[in-house]
């Protein structure tokens, strides 16, 4: 079962307003579900802002997972971009992360998906024309 929640173009202008409408939704755990260059990293990286992360942010791209820190918890991004199998996912300890006090924000999140029944958004965002659309439902 899964309910939309949001529908609507996605800018660079209106990314702050996005990012600011996915944390009102209330989940920590957020698949960012889109194809190459769509814009996941940028967006994620503005919702780590908003929660008022000051680390340096990069994107994964030599380790499955960054930590950041922010006021109340820790932000698990991951990039699973190169993931082979669940049980790669298994050996980083994917569900000790799935914490009440973390947010976990993952890029290419199929084999993720399979760990969650609820609880959790999934972002999607397509490329059509060159204007990109996102999508919001909740699990
Ligand atoms: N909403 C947007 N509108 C226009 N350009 C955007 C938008 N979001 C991101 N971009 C630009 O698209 C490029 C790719 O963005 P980004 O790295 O965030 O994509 P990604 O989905 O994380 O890519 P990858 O699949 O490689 O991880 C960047 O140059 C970024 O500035
Ligand atoms: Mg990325």
């Amino acid at each position: 079962m899964s309910e939309l929640l949001l529908n609507t173009q996605f800018t660079l202008e209106t990314i702050a307003q996005i990012a600011n409408q996915l944390l009102q939704l209330n989940e920590k755990t957020i698949l960012f579900d889109a194809p190459m260059g769509a814009g996941k990293t940028t967006l994620i990286k503005e919702i780590c802002k908003q929660l008022g992360s000051t680390d340096n942010f990069s994107s994964p791209t030599y380790q499955l997972v960054n930590e950041y820190t922010f006021l109340t918890g820790k932000i698990y991004h991951f990039d699973l971009y190169r993931l082979q199998s669940i049980e790669e996912l298994l050996d980083i300890g994917f569900e000790d992360y799935l914490q009440p006090n973390n947010y976990c924000l993952i890029e290419w999140p199929t084999f993720a998906q399979q760990f969650l029944q609820s609880n959790f958004l999934k972002v999607d965002i397509t490329v059509q024309q060159n204007i990109r659309y996102l999508s919001a439902s909740k699990f």
